[in-house]
């Protein structure tokens, strides 16, 4: 067997476990024998708390390695010529790409060549704002080779989401493309990032990529083409880049994620601990056979891209499929065409794709040739049943285990999963926890329940070796945001059931965030953006079921006077303001002026009360009778959109 740490049965499964509870250490230690390092770790797990409760969590201390030197290097003599990224371009005309591990080696050491010749050091942060380009893993790889942090950008975001993360991360140098492709719309990547390097004066240097051919501004002393750079380095004779080492702790990435403050924070995945906990999940979870076709469409602005399109899989050799389109683009059939054109093994995909497909039809499934399937996967969100089952009969046609996969960019890699042909997959449930994950479900009065069937707030009572080590800049903020409700541990702002065989389930979010097509969005942060528009006065933000998204959102607005003649207008002008300020994801689906917000004496937004009105369930708002304005209600009730 290629990967001694893969589980085959459930026995083995239940020994790991096992293990992994009563002898952490042992269990983590042995594992990470599968890796390369040029230096092995003293210890592998400190855990305590400091003075004032913040949580100390660091594995492998004192090992030396570098990640692109697992991802690539270590492959090259047996896997070489094998493909480590398949690349689907947006345009099925369009060819698509492969490249080997030796090609893919050779572009990340090029490319990690033009870094540094553009003045980028260990230790500095490189903001990425791309398309799913191969050049995008390539760059993320070549940042880790030289010990730079990258944050990538999702390319859905604002100019104004550019800039709070550049200059939270103090990033100097930023890599974007001229456009990106998806479906049949061209996004201007590069005008996105000049308006948002108005208000980033750290930045020195912009390297463009050329993938639309869409005209761009390049401004001189700070904007180059790669293509350029690449030049450079090839008429140096493209001298060899020997990966820099790194520390265990060293930190590897930084990637921003919503929370119930209306600032995304950026959440800090250090080296060794990252790359071991991606791994190990990857080979078990999807149980990945060495040669398979491994396809996630999950783009890189994610964490799901960033542990499961690049490093996990690349650090097993594995084949990443790479796709930079979109489910429907040029039809509802395109990932099963993918499916069938590169005779893919293992799917991973999201909830909200699945339903947004399955809403097309059978049609554009039937033609498609998809026996090469054997594991599915989802992410993201809670699958209902009826995406379940669909994905289950007609793309997996009974055939294929279906893994939900239930994890947070906190996490680093999934926690709570089948693990594909050895535990029994159950519709809407994420079933048990991985080795090494210890989850507690905790009451009301904050206590551990010990029950086996059990229901409330999802924690963690033990560290794993991809869990974050802290938000970037600001430890407080870790320490308050995920460590503070439970001390001790760590809580997810999920909360869930258990049943009586131990089997989790997800029900959704406890904090002040939404998921909106898998995707994190926090109410405060769209309140705030909705609240930047001239004619508002206060707004709140509430989530709703929503048929294809799961989560839509949901806004009721105060404007000021009756200064808004024409509400239609006045709505579309908010919703330009918050993808101004956010982006497109976060505008509401539906938004209700009102008169006044239900409060509560001392002044706080009952939420529970708008949340009930926005799920259209208007008799069961509960006790009104503490707020301090209880006719707002009916009021709002009436106006329901
Ligand atoms: C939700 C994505 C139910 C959950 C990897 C979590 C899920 C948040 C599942 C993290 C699942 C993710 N079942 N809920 N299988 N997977 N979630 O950080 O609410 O983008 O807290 O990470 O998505 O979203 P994030």
């Amino acid at each position: 067997m290629s990967y001694p740490y893969q589980i085959s049965s459930m026995e083995a499964y239940q020994q790991a476990y096992k293990k992994s509870v009563d002898d952490p250490e042992g269990f983590w230690g042995s594992i990470a024998e599968n890796f390369q390092f040029r230096k092995k770790w003293d210890k592998v797990l400190e855990w305590r708390f400091a003075g004032d409760g913040a949580p100390v969590v660091k594995w492998f201390q004192g090992a030396k390695l570098n990640i692109t030197e697992n991802c690539l290097d270590r492959h090259l003599d047996t896997l070489g010529d094998k493909p480590a990224i398949i690349w689907e371009p947006n345009d099925p005309e369009e060819h698509y790409r492969m490249l080997t591990y030796r090609q893919l080696h050779q572009k990340v050491c090029t490319f990690a060549n033009v870094l540094k010749n553009n003045g980028v050091k260990k230790g500095d942060v490189v903001c990425l704002y791309m398309g799913m380009v191969p050049e995008l893993a390539i760059a993320v790889l070549a940042c880790a080779r030289i010990g730079a942090i990258h944050s990538v950008v999702f390319g859905g975001f604002s100019a104004q989401s550019i800039a709070d993360r550049i200059q939270d991360g103090k990033a100097k140098l930023v890599i974007t493309c001229d456009g990106a492709f998806r479906g049949n719309k061209t996004v201007q990547l590069k005008a996105v990032v000049d308006d948002a390097l108005v208000q980033c004066p750290t930045v020195e240097r912009v390297i463009v990529l050329t993938r639309t051919r869409t005209p761009v501004s390049m401004i001189k002393g700070r904007d180059v083409w790669w293509e350029d750079e690449i030049k450079k380095v090839e008429t140096m004779g493209n001298p060899p880049c020997p990966a820099e080492e790194m520390d265990a702790e060293d930190p590897l990435y930084i990637l921003y994620t919503s929370g119930s403050t209306g600032k995304p924070k950026g959440v800090v995945h250090t080296t060794a601990g990252y790359m071991i906990y991606c791994t190990y999940t990857f080979v078990n979870v999807f149980n990945y056979q060495p040669g398979e076709i491994y396809f996630c469409t999950a783009d890189l602005g994610w964490v799901t891209g960033h542990s499961y399109v690049v490093y996990g899989p690349l650090a097993a050799g594995a084949t990443s499929m790479m796709f930079e389109g979109i489910p429907t683009y040029p039809d509802a059939g395109r990932f099963w065409e993918i499916v069938d054109k590169h005779k893919v093994n293992i799917l991973y995909t999201a909830p909200t794709a699945i339903r947004s497909l399955m809403a097309h039809g059978l049609g554009f499934v039937k033609d498609k040739d998809l026996s090469s399937l054997r594991v599915l996967g989802s992410v993201g969100e809670p699958i209902n049943e009826e995406a379940w089952q669909w994905y289950f009969d007609n793309i997996g046609k009974k055939r294929c285990p279906i893994v939900d996969t239930w994890w947070q960019t906190e996490t680093a890699g999934v926690m709570i999963s089948v693990i594909a042909t050895v535990t029994k997959p159950i519709p809407s449930y994420a079933t048990l926890p991985l080795p090494g994950v210890q989850p507690a479900i905790m009451d009301e009065h904050g206590n551990e329940i010990k029950e086996t069937e059990a229901k409330g707030n999802l924690c963690m009572k033990f560290p794993w070796p991809g869990m974050l080590r802290t938000t970037w800049g600001d430890h407080e903020r870790c320490f308050k945001t995920y460590f503070s409700a439970y001390p001790g541990k760590y809580f997810s702002g999920d909360g869930c059931l258990r049943d009586k065989d131990g089997n989790y389930r997800i029900t959704g979010r406890v904090d002040d965030v939404l998921n909106v097509s898998g995707h994190r969005i926090g109410t405060a942060e769209v309140e705030n953006a909705i609240n930047m528009h001239a004619d508002v006065v206060e707004s709140a933000v509430v989530g709703y079921p929503h048929d294809i998204k799961g989560q839509g959102i949901y806004a009721f607005v105060i404007t000021e006077g009756d200064r808004h003649d024409n509400e239609d207008l006045t709505r579309k002008d908010i919703l330009e303001t918050v993808a101004r300020i956010i982006g497109p994801i976060a505008r509401p689906d539906k938004i209700q002026f009102v008169k006044g917000l239900p409060k509560t004496r001392s002044g706080k937004i009952m939420r529970r009360i708008l949340r009930k009105i926005a799920e259209g369930e208007m008799n069961n708002v509960g006790d009104v009778t503490t707020l301090l304005n209880p006719d707002i209600v009916e009021d709002i009730k009436r106006g329901k959109v």
